[in-house]
Formats: structure tokens, C-alpha cells, sequence
């Protein structure tokens, strides 16, 4: 370890006990055992008020009680571990799907302590092939997520596949400079022509360094 990893490493170690943080804690045991992971990216201001955003979006909505969460393109799992972290929330279990096979052990030990007694679990899979698994009369309880938008080129098919009575929170942006964000959009107008909901509960938008991002909550 380099000198200025020791002190990045003692600094968030500190800070995970200044803040009784178990996910500051987790983190850190998760960089080092997988340092060549792209968890900086993941972590990254964008990416982490984003999804603040989108908790707090959700609280106000539910009030903290959610069924079944899915996130689809959940990467290494730092959405579920924001939300199983969080006390205001009540979660049923947290299922984070992503395609890069990668991505599973690496949100299984940021989510180390929800694996055991299964309140979260990594699945390697093709959100555009992903069937849910929800009874109907739990279905309104279930929570599908995707903050992956921008990276899904058949959008409109995945989109026709979700389950109607579930609640739905999508985000995307304008980073058209990115290029793996093949689905970006222009603005809110064009996202909620692109995700129409019958039900909106929530519609807006975020200025972040570099794009924004757009986000929508309802029932399709
Ligand atoms: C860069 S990351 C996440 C970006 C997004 N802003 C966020 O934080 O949620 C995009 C993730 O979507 C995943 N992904 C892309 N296409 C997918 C698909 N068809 N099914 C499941 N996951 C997918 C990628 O593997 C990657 O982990």
C-alpha cells in the first residue's frame, strides 16, 4: 500500500466510526479486496448525490416501506447498500441485477451483512430478459429501479416487460459524451416520452457536474 492510500484508507476508516457508518466500514473492506474495481466511479460525487436524490425522493413517496426492491444495471451494489443502510427504510429484500458478471462478488461484500439471511441479493443477469419475481398480491409493494437508463439500447422492449403495478424509478441524463450511454436523453420532456407513466408521483431534474440527470417515479 502506497503512503497515500494508507492515509485515504485510516481517513474513511475514522469517518466510518465518527458517523457509526457501517457502509463507510464495508466500503473500505470492498476497495481492498477488489482494487482494480471501478468503486471510485461508482462512489464518485455524481453518482453519489444522484442517488441521495433518488432515497430521498423515494422516502418522501413510501415513507421508508418497501416490498421487493430491483435494481436493474445495479452494478457493485452501492444503491442497496445506500438503502439497506438507511434506517428510514424498511426494505423486504433488495435484488440488484446487473449483466457484467463482475459486479457480483464485488455487491456482495459491499452488502456483506444483508447476504446471509438473503435481505440482499446479486444476480448476473440481462435486465431486458429478467423475469420479477413477484406474487400479484405483492406487486404493489415492489419497487423496480433502474438508474441506468442511458446505458439500455433496446429501452422501449424492457420497458413494455415491467410489471404495471409495481412502483417505478428511473433516471437518465444528457452525457451524451460518455460512450457507453447509448439511450441518453435531451431533457425531462424527452424521458417521460420515453417512460410514459399513468400514474407520475414524482418528475425532475438534478444539475451535476459535466450533464444532468432526470428522474421519474410512478406506475407505468
Ligand atoms: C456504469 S453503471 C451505472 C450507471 C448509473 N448512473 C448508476 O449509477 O446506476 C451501468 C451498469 O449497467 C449495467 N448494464 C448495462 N446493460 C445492462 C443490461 N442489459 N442488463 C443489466 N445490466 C446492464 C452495466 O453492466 C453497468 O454495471
Amino acid at each position: 500500500m502506497t503512503d497515500n492510500e494508507e492515509i485515504y484508507r485510516d481517513i474513511l476508516d475514522g469517518l466510518s466510526v465518527y458517523f457509526g457508518s457501517a457502509l463507510i466500514s464495508d466500503l473500505l473492506d470492498t476497495t481492498a479486496q477488489y482494487p482494480s474495481s471501478a468503486l471510485g466511479n461508482a462512489f464518485n460525487r455524481n453518482q453519489m448525490r444522484s442517488k441521495v436524490w433518488l432515497v430521498d425522493k423515494l422516502h418522501d413517496l413510501t415513507q421508508g416501506r418497501l416490498g421487493t426492491v430491483f435494481i436493474l444495471g445495479g452494478w457493485y451494489g452501492v444503491l442497496s447498500s445506500i438503502l439497506l443502510n438507511d434506517r428510514r427504510f424498511d426494505c423486504d429484500q433488495v435484488v440488484s441485477v446487473d449483466i457484467d458478471n463482475s459486479c457480483k462478488l464485488v455487491a456482495e461484500t459491499l452488502n456483506r451483512r444483508y447476504v446471509a439471511d438473503r435481505k440482499f441479493l446479486a444476480v448476473t443477469a440481462d435486465m431486458l430478459e429478467f423475469d420479477f419475481p413477484i406474487e400479484k398480491k405483492s406487486s404493489r409493494n415492489a419497487v423496480i429501479i433502474n438508474t441506468s437508463c442511458e446505458h439500455i439500447p433496446d429501452f422501449d422492449t424492457w420497458y413494455r416487460r415491467l410489471p404495471g403495478d409495481a412502483l417505478i424509478t428511473l433516471q437518465s441524463n444528457d452525457f451524451y459524451s460518455c460512450s457507453e450511454h447509448i439511450n441518453c436523453v435531451s431533457d425531462l420532456t424527452a424521458f417521460k416520452q420515453q417512460a410514459p407513466l399513468r400514474e407520475c408521483l414524482y418528475e425532475g431534474e438534478l444539475a451535476l457536474k459535466k450533464y444532468t440527470r432526470f428522474m421519474l417515479i410512478g406506475r407505468k
